[in-house]
């Protein structure tokens, strides 16, 4: 596709010869409106060059200037503004329709280089609660847009399932623990001995103590704490896969921190062997005052592995294994800390990848009757939040079937993927650094900036095809393409790559949550101002080309949010 702002890069590369191409670039303006233009170049700068009045410098450039790609090139206030020829950029638009068809806007810069993206990493025994939506939906989107822009993703989820807390566990178990009852209800069962035993611990050293053996034991392959430690791995991990699949999420990777456990001598040597650590009360640790950081703590007076050194070892792993370009990590803000010492501990160490890690934080999310909270046992299950939001949407559904009197074919697969990709909409709807409420009834509407109006514009679009009998091989013409709100979607769908690229810089899925509600609405606009199905056939099946475009497009946008976009609703 021909991109207008390289276009006019060149031409002023060519007509200024006191400014270089990067200086230009970075100087290139998007207009707050497209009254100014859809691109607007800043003269001012070479008043002090040419001692010329700013307004003289632009008038004199548009003179100058004659593009077929521009309609108009204006200087209005010190600006040069650019208007792109319409229908050269409808042309664009419905001629890379017609080549890439459902691939419209996917490009391939990333040349099949490796992304790692570490997302979701649930805790073993511990609830698959309301706050992992974040990382699951941010890190699968993340996934996907590195995907569409040519990169091979590895996902990685990166599974909770060592540390201390399943000496604790096990403990816990043999104390108390039913195994009947854990095979009939893992986690619940699993968390009540988790709470229980931390309440103990902090009255009992003697417990503690106990428990600290059987992290021992589990650490030194004693039999029956890894017996136990499997099983509940074990079962944790069944509970976990019927959530992934109800959210349509997976994973290429599931080594989680017990994976690394017995890579950690090796690490340690190697520290060691650098010469990078100093001794502090018993610990081992390496000093990271220069980065204005407190130490790292890689071997903890009593022996026993730490989560910092475990991530050491996770990174060396993913590097070697993959060279990515670069690594991801979606976690929690409360652990900003936690990476800032991952990547100064690394870099201290010499090991030169260090800066191929990028820890990608957000906010919490939380319920509008309150906060939530693991320690204090008060869980909201994720999965009890999902069969929530589909039993609502059915609810919706059968009321739409006794109001309309048709029946809607597959309506149970149809709740889940409207119930499922509302939620997750939502939960992309914002710069991930703001915490959020979780709000209901603003989910589940169809109406407003919300999933279910967007999927429900894909469907409507859909039917529309199908009554204009809309066939790709028709005889269309770009030139027809001249109403206002034709080409406000025009201009949108021009965008699309530029979002795409844009949300994979940033590591922001909400710049493709927006798009689509931009796009969407700029259709309903236009389907309720235009006649669509018309006489005139080029005319008809010009318009029908759009719409199969947009249809595609925010086919494209809700996949990229992890979102199904279906025919009928
Ligand atoms: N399982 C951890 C938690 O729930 C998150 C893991 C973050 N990733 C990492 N590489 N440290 O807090």
């Amino acid at each position: 596709m021909i991109n207008f702002r390289e276009e006019i890069i060149k031409i002023l590369d060519s007509e200024i010869e006191e400014l270089d191409k990067e200086k230009i670039e970075g100087m290139l303006e998007t207009p707050p409106s497209y009254e100014l233009g859809d691109f607007a170049f800043p003269v001012f700068s070479l008043a002090k060059i040419y001692r010329k009045n700013p307004a003289i410098i632009a008038s004199e450039l548009a003179e100058k200037i004659d593009s077929k790609y521009f309609e108009r090139v204006e200087n209005k206030n010190a600006y040069l503004n650019f208007y792109i020829n319409k229908s050269i950029l409808a042309e664009e638009i419905l001629k890379e329709s017609m080549d890439k068809d459902t691939h419209f806007g996917k490009t391939c810069e990333g040349k099949g280089q490796n992304v790692c993206v570490e997302y979701s990493s649930t805790n073993i025994a511990k609830p698959f609660h309301i706050g992992h939506i974040r990382s699951t939906v941010i890190g699968d989107s993340i996934k996907r847009i590195y995907e569409f822009l040519g990169f091979n993703t590895i996902a990685i989820n990166y599974l909770g399932d060592y540390g201390t807390q399943f000496g604790m566990l096990i403990c816990a178990y043999k104390k108390w623990g039913n195994r009947e009852d854990i095979e009939k209800n893992p986690i619940p069962e699993l968390f009540k001995l988790y709470v229980k035993i931390n309440k103990v611990v902090d009255e009992d050293p003697a417990v503690k103590e106990e428990c600290r053996e059987w992290f021992k034991k589990l650490e030194e392959q004693d039999e029956e704490a890894v017996e136990l430690w499997k099983w509940f791995r074990e079962v944790s991990l069944k509970e976990f896969n019927r959530v992934y699949d109800v959210l349509d999420i997976h994973f290429d990777s599931y080594n989680g921190e017990s994976y690394y456990s017995d890579k950690l001598p090796g690490i340690i040597e190697e520290l060691r062997e650098k010469d990078v650590m100093e001794e502090s009360q018993g610990a081992e640790i390496i000093n990271l005052e220069k980065y204005d950081l407190p130490p790292a703590i890689i071997v903890k007076s009593d022996g026993t592995s730490i989560y910092l050194t475990r991530d050491i070892a996770a990174a060396k792993d993913r590097h070697e294994t993959f060279h990515p370009y670069v690594s991801i990590y979606v976690v929690g803000a409360q652990q900003s800390l936690h990476f800032k010492q991952l990547k100064a501990t690394l870099k201290e160490a010499k090991y030169d990848f260090y800066d191929e890690i990028v820890h990608v934080p957000f906010g919490m999310v939380s319920l509008e009757d309150g906060t939530l909270s693991t320690r204090k046992g008060k869980v909201v299950y994720l999965e009890d939040v999902l069969n929530k939001a589909i039993e609502k949407v059915m609810e919706i559904l059968d009321e739409r079937e006794k109001t309309s009197g048709q029946k809607l074919e597959n309506k149970e697969e149809l709740a889940q993927t409207i119930g499922v990709g509302a939620i997750k909409f939502q939960e992309l709807f914002n710069g991930r650094i703001k915490n959020y409420v979780f709000d209901w009834e603003k989910t589940l509407s169809f109406e407003g900036e919300t999933g279910p109006y967007v999927q429900y514009v894909h469907a409507r679009i859909s039917s529309l095809l199908k009554k204009g009998n809309f066939d790709k091989n028709n005889d269309i013409d770009a030139k027809l393409l001249t109403e206002d709100a034709e080409i406000d979607i025009i201009r949108s769908l021009y965008n699309f790559n530029q979002v795409v690229k844009d949300a994979a810089e940033k590591y922001e899925p909400y710049f493709i949550t927006r798009y689509v509600v931009e796009l969407a609405k700029n259709f309903n606009k236009f389907y309720n101002q235009t006649q669509i199905l018309v006489e005139d056939e080029k005319l008809k099946n010009t318009r029908l080309m759009l719409c199969y475009t947009v249809k595609n497009v925010i086919a494209s946008g809700l996949d990229l949010l992890g979102i199904k976009a279906p025919e009928k609703m």
